[in-house]
């Protein structure tokens, strides 16, 4: 039977990879589009009910959503290359721009937004139990904030490679070096990271900014591949 067969082995992977890639960007975008709106009118109670009951329940399935996108994606990756296709080859210049993209999503969820939820979360629950707030919750908040709104940013390039890696019909020119391609891709990159660790909102304080500088984001990484390396 075809669909058991080792030829379709990419398709189980990558059915897997757009199950839990759903369920991860749905819950931010909805983190993004629907819960930040709705907490900066929602009164206390209302507000303490969200983070105790329903912020633990989407937290799960988006962090998880997470882990299963990201291991799925790298297995295709593996798989791919063990069939013998290069890295260094336009679908790897693609699928990589893309895959890190996506794993430093992935690692801004595991490390900046969930540990500072789960704090947040417990210093909700303590609060309506009627002890006092965790120290420095409202400053984790703002920090989860950044990652998050960060991650929204980087969804937009992040699908943008990773639709194009078979369906762009790029070509590297062969006598190019991919280094000053992979440079300027990492210290773009980098720079946004460091952001998300250490800095501010900047233009992705509002929804419309950060989905402008995504989309132009987006711009400035396809023009660079293709005058780089194309
Ligand atoms: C976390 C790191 C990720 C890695 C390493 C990764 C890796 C991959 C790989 C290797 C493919 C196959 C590419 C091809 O040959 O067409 C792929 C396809 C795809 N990925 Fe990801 N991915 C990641 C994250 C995501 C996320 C977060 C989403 C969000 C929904 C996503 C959505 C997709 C889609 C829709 C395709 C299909 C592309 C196509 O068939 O044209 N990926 N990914």
């Amino acid at each position: 039977m075809t669909l058991f067969s080792g030829a379709a082995a990419e398709l189980w992977m990558r059915w897997v990879h757009y199950i839990f890639g759903i369920l991860w960007i749905g819950h931010l975008y909805y983190y993004n589009f629907s819960q930040t709106p709705y907490m900066a009118e929602a009164d206390a109670a209302a507000k303490s009910s969200l983070m105790q009951k329903l912020q633990p329940r989407t937290m799960f399935w988006f962090r998880w959503g997470a882990m299963f996108t990201f291991l799925s994606g790298w297995a295709m990756i593996g798989h791919k290359l063990g069939m013998g296709v290069p890295l260094a080859s336009a679908w790897g210049t693609i699928i990589l721009t893309g895959g890190i993209l996506g794993t430093l999503m992935f690692l801004n969820v595991w490390l900046i937004i969930w540990p500072r939820n789960k704090i947040m979360i417990e210093s909700a629950v303590r609060v309506a139990k009627g002890e006092a707030a965790i120290p420095g919750v409202a400053d984790l908040g703002a920090r989860a904030a950044i990652g998050s709104r960060t991650n929204t940013l980087l969804s937009i390039p992040m699908l943008f490679f990773m639709g194009s890696a078979s369906h762009l019909p790029l070509t590297l020119s062969p006598e190019k070096s991919l280094v000053p391609y992979w440079c300027t891709f990492a210290i773009i990159s980098g720079l946004i990271q460091l952001n998300a660790a250490k800095g501010k909102m900047g233009p992705m304080q509002k929804l419309g900014g950060t989905i402008h500088f995504g989309i132009l984001l987006t711009l400035v990484l396809y023009f660079a591949m293709e005058y780089l390396a194309g």
